[in-house]
């Protein structure tokens, strides 16, 4: 740990110094983080379609607290403390899954309702002074936001609807099907870097011609002199037109595919959410690099495709393509990264930010370190 946190003039971006690199291991700042960032952020949980039927769940981590959000028998989507109020078990282990009209502790079999009620504790109707109705779930606080099911464990997090005032507008004008997709996969893989390291990789278009050579299919699907990095506060988008003339994608022809754009679209929500839709793909992805250690995250990997209609050959490959090829390739990216940023030859480095060549230019990746900055700092 540092005995005095580095500090980092963000107020020059054109010629001033990155965020100085112990940002990016130190235990005292990943701390902070944990405590000022993640303790009171939205935490991406997934889509209201995965809720559709009653006893439905997705219990969702932030770091060693665990949420359940579950749907009732009315329908209703709530979540609560993944911990029985008789000794503290964990209720669920599993991702997701469905359970019938009662959640049981495995442990002595208090029962509870969707809702989070206890409605039976085995044992207790001589206890004294024991109120079933006070001795139900801890509610935590959800909101649905563009379709979308978030979390927060900050009763005082301003809502998503402020935070990400006009992200869903511009969700619904690439994402048709925003309403009506379901999940098809999720993957989950283990990089040895800091959140923030895969998060900057992601908001730059800077590599993309310029690293390795899956980046290079996928540039070759966007017209470059389009692409735009914006920052909006709190979110951000990336999205660039698709270059003319395509026929095949991902390695599949486009013929009679079905697709949500033919754009590169991305959506950032400070601090660790993306939505994106890949060109000719039909299908909403959701990329979410979740901190475990200060050199240690989860990148989850989500793709939702539109319920009722078969997913294409084109999406299908897509899929496929970004978690054997796209992934790794910007994976190895970010452990290279995350070693380097330990050197004794390195502490600070330059944005390479050109108003003249805004497709290129790491503008977002300072907004990004800004925000994150200034939650820890401010
Ligand atoms: S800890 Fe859950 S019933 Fe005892
Ligand atoms: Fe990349």
């Amino acid at each position: 740990m540092t005995e005095h946190k580095p500090t980092w003039d963000y107020n020059n971006p054109v010629t001033g110094e990155t965020m100085p690199s112990p940002f990016f291991f130190d235990p005292g700042i990943f701390a902070e983080e944990r405590e000022r960032i993640f303790m009171r952020c939205w935490h991406l949980v997934g889509h209201v379609n995965e809720f559709a039927e009653p006893g439905s769940f997705v219990v969702q981590d932030i770091f060693e607290q665990s949420v359940i959000v579950l749907a009732g028998q009315d329908g209703t989507i709530s979540a609560m403390h993944n911990a029985c109020r008789h000794r503290g078990n964990r209720l669920l282990n599993q991702r997701r899954g469905k359970i019938g009209a009662v959640l049981r502790c495995p442990y002595h079999s208090w029962c509870y309702n969707l809702d989070g009620a206890l409605r039976a504790a085995p044992r207790a109707e001589n206890l004294p002074g024991f109120d079933r109705a006070e001795m139900g779930l801890k509610p935590v606080r959800l909101e649905i936001f563009a379709s979308w099911v978030f979390v927060t464990l900050d009763d005082a997090a301003p809502p998503l609807a402020e935070i990400a005032a006009g992200a869903e507008d511009e969700m619904r004008r690439f994402q048709p099907d925003l309403d009506n997709v379901e999940l098809v996969e999720e993957t989950d893989v283990i990089v040895e870097a800091n959140w923030k390291v895969i998060q900057e990789n992601s908001i730059e278009g800077y590599h993309f011609d310029l690293s390795g050579p899956v980046h290079k299919e996928l540039a070759a699907l966007i017209d470059f002199s389009g692409y735009r990095l914006t920052p909006h506060g709190q979110w951000w988008t990336y999205i660039g037109p698709p270059t003319a003339g395509a026929t095949q994608a991902y390695g599949v022809k486009l013929e009679g595919a079905t697709w949500q754009t033919d754009w590169f679209f991305n959506i950032g929500i400070f601090p660790n959410t993306t939505f994106y839709s890949f060109p000719y793909t039909d299908m909403i992805g959701t990329f979410i690099m979740i901190p475990l250690g200060p050199e240690k995250s989860l990148l989850r990997f989500g793709y939702y495709a539109p319920k009722g209609r078969p997913v294409p050959e084109v999406t299908k490959a897509a899929i496929e393509w970004m978690n054997t090829q796209l992934g790794p390739e910007d994976i190895e990216l970010n452990v290279s990264n995350q070693k380097g940023l330990h050197s004794r030859g390195f502490y600070s480095g330059r944005y390479l930010i050109d108003a003249d060549r805004p497709h290129e230019s790491e503008h977002l990746v300072h907004h990004f370190h800004k925000l994150c900055y200034q939650a820890i700092s401010e």
